[in-house]
């Protein structure tokens, strides 16, 4: 092989960034040469490698950028512990077609019931499927809603937030929001509805998020915005956590 144009292919493929045909490329010759394989096979083969390659590292940023507490997956989800959610709900909800059409999903139940774990699952779900996602807890959301606020930033990061295909707001209710906190949640859900997902997971009933808010009126409003377009599962069954210390025998079996 010509070295000028060798050295000029590698130049190019470093410039175009393509670093995966760059590396493979003096391998792969030597095999496609070797194998007789045509012109066309070795261009597909090479290209195949780099768009594989340029989708697992597009892949693992999302899946870093989305601040996931843990990792947590559906088919680790033990549906037999929870027989208030229908099967077919979830597989529903794990085809994504939610996100593709701006809904909600809200989990509602007591602590323990896997509101975190299918939250978590579909977000992962999600970021595989080429979503852009996000985890927060909403205390913390809220502080940092808050803050910006203060310092005159907040519509500016709000609209970070519409960004992400998928919000998941873990615990709203653990907290209660203070009337600056409840005003600043309100624009982030006025500013996704319609537009983008959110998941919640709550311990307190639908009833109770007026509480939350500490003004029925802007509890209202938030609710009528999210339940427009939204799944609500509501899990009525035993803690999982109990569950795992019942078998270790730290609780005795009741
Ligand atoms: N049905 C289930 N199958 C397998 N693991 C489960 C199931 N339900 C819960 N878990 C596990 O039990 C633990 C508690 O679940 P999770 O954190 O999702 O509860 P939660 O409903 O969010 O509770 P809290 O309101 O206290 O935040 C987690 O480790 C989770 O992975
Ligand atoms: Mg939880």
């Amino acid at each position: 092989m010509n070295a000028l144009i060798y050295e000029r292919v590698h130049e190019n493929l470093k410039r175009l960034k393509l670093t995966t045909i760059d590396e493979y490329l003096d391998n792969y010759l030597e095999i496609a040469a070797n194998e007789e394989r045509s012109t066309l096979e070795v261009l597909d083969y090479l290209l195949e490698q780099e768009v594989k390659s340029k989708e697992d590292h597009a892949r693992e940023f999302r899946m870093r950028l989305a601040g996931f507490p843990m990792e947590k997956r559906l088919e680790d989800f033990d549906m037999s512990f929870q027989p208030s959610l229908a099967p077919a709900v979830i597989r529903d909800l794990a085809s994504l077609r939610f996100i593709h059409h701006a809904e909600n999903v809200v989990f509602l139940g007591p602590p323990g019931v896997g509101k975190t774990h299918l939250a978590l699952a579909l977000g992962h779900e999600a970021v595989k499927q080429g979503f852009r996602v996000q985890y927060a807890n909403a205390s913390k959301l809220i502080e940092r809603l808050m803050k910006a606020n203060r310092e005159n930033k907040l519509d500016e990061r709000i609209k970070a937030l519409t960004k992400f295909h998928l919000l998941i707001i873990d615990e709203m209710g653990y907290l209660p929001f203070n009337s600056e906190g409840a005003h600043c949640f309100f624009q982030l859900i006025s500013r996704r509805y319609e537009k983008s997902s959110t998941i919640f997971t709550s311990n307190k009933s639908y009833g109770e998020w007026g509480e939350i808010f500490g003004d029925h009126i802007i509890a209202a409003a938030v609710l009528d915005r999210i339940l427009h377009h939204c799944t609500t599962l509501n899990i009525k069954g035993d803690s999982y956590r109990l569950k795992e210390r019942r078998r270790q025998g730290i609780i005795p079996h009741g």
